[in-house]
């Protein structure tokens, strides 16, 4: 998962790392990182035809994120749970994005939503 950079500008990395490790995931690598362009577009290319691609791209890369490989049971649908819907307004109470979020742009966080783009995203990012 990532903690996008709008989470970081706002502090909220202790709170949500928090979260994870209270559920009892283990956090096998941790990176601060500033995305380079081609990484972000490689990252979110199956977004390439939507309206919202180019503002994607410049938010993702526009500061620095918190890339995290979290491991447990069920993790990548328990670690959705936690992070609630894409879009704030219809995650449910309690999730990151209901508690931080407010808008489906800059909404904190992203998980990987399959093992496939799970492994995709660590080899992308953590080589
Ligand atoms: P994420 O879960 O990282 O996956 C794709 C990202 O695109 C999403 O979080 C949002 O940041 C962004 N996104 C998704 N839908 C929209 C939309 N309708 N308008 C703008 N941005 C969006």
């Amino acid at each position: 998962m990532m903690i996008k950079p709008d989470g970081v500008k706002r502090g909220l990395v202790g709170e949500i790392i928090k979260r994870f490790e209270r559920k009892g995931y283990i956090i096998k690598e941790l990176k601060m990182m500033t995305i380079p362009e081609d990484k972000a577009k490689e990252h979110y290319r199956q977004h390439q035809q939507k309206p919202f691609f180019d503002q994607l791209i410049q938010y993702i890369t526009s500061g620095p994120v918190v890339g995290m490989i979290l491991e447990g049971e069920d993790c990548i649908s328990g670690v959705r749970t936690i992070v609630g819907s894409t879009d704030p307004a219809k995650a449910a109470p309690g999730t990151i994005r209901a508690d931080y979020a407010t808008n489906i742009r800059y909404n904190v966080i992203h998980a990987s939503d399959s093992p496939e783009s799970a492994q995709r995203e660590i080899d992308l990012f953590f080589n």
